[in-house]
């Protein structure tokens, strides 16, 4: 496995293989690295010749208050374990490299950056978009590979390749969960006992949902309520949003029909922690 930690070093390697007429898949991360992470590497393994993953904690994605500097990291373990995965190529690089002083360029998207996430984290996605897009310039892959547990980022990485022509295909992963349904997440770390109990009440909430909507419930407000009064009865939680919306645009939506996504974000003490489904009604 190579580590390359220079832009230079990353695009020799890449332009070399590609000389070779070898393929390229691609998983961008920030390290920390659990089985959500690996899932996506074992999803890419069989697509391509060459497996590289990212490994960069994006300040230009973390809000003042957030949690950049506390942000979980353990290198010598996220090594061991894309090696363990197949990775043929982990891209290491320092903050000067991806942004060497008088960078200027942003890049933002119109629509899908105003709802979910995006309405309390004002600049994560444009500091997702930038650092995407340069990683993608960088590592040149064939293929890239995005979590559903980042449901907006997911659709906003589909929306930047459409808009900026990149030649990538993009291929999502499942949301791999721990054995009682908590989503996995680099953060999970922060958790206390206590929090780590109450963090449940996002995936319980999930499967709430599909329970009422399996039932015939078409009314979101009806479910949120629901929603919103059981996580509310789990300590320190504090939600930010509970939302049934249009898998496509993002949007509200009024009336379950087709498919739709909920997606919840719950704060845990100082831990956001998200989720999300994409739930079929009966009725399709
Ligand atoms: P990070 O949070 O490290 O996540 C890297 C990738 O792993 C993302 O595509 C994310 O959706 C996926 N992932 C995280 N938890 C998962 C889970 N439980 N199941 C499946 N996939 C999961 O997302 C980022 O980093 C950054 O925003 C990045 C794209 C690297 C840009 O900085």
């Amino acid at each position: 496995m190579d580590i390359l930690k220079t832009k230079s070093e990353m695009q020799e390697w890449s332009r070399n293989k590609k000389k070779g007429s070898k393929t390229i898949c691609f998983v961008p991360t920030m390290g920390y690295l659990h089985q959500g992470h690996i899932s996506l590497m074992e999803k890419g393994k069989p697509l391509c010749d060459e497996l590289v993953i990212s490994i960069f904690v994006n300040p230009t994605q973390f809000g003042p208050n957030e949690d950049l500097d506390a942000y979980p990291s353990d290198i010598e373990n996220d090594l061991a374990l894309a090696r363990k995965a197949g990775v043929t190529a982990v891209f290491l690089p320092d903050k000067k490299s991806i942004y060497p002083e008088n960078f200027q360029t942003e890049i933002k998207l119109q629509y899908l950056p105003k709802f979910l996430c995006g309405k309390f984290r004002p600049v994560h996605f444009a500091g997702v978009a930038i650092v995407v897009t340069k990683l993608f310039n960088i590592v040149m892959p064939d293929i890239a590979i995005f979590g559903q547990k980042d449901y907006q980022q997911l659709q906003i990485i589909r929306q930047l390749i459409l808009d900026l022509d990149f030649d990538i295909k993009i291929v999502a992963g499942d949301i791999i969960r721990e054995k009682d349904g908590l989503a996995m997440s680099s953060r999970n770390a922060y958790l206390s006992n206590t929090q780590r109990v109450s963090a449940l009440s996002l995936s319980k909430s999930l499967n709430l949902a599909k329970k009422l909507i399996a039932r015939g419930e078409k009314n979101p407000v009806v479910i949120k309520n629901q929603i919103e009064t059981f996580i509310g009865t789990f300590p320190e939680t504090n939600i930010e949003y509970v939302s049934f919306c249009n898998p496509k645009t993002l949007e509200d939506i009024d009336q379950i029909e087709n498919q739709v996504l909920l997606a919840i974000a719950v704060k845990l003490g100082k831990t956001r922690l998200i989720d999300n489904a994409l739930i079929d009604h009966p009725s399709q």
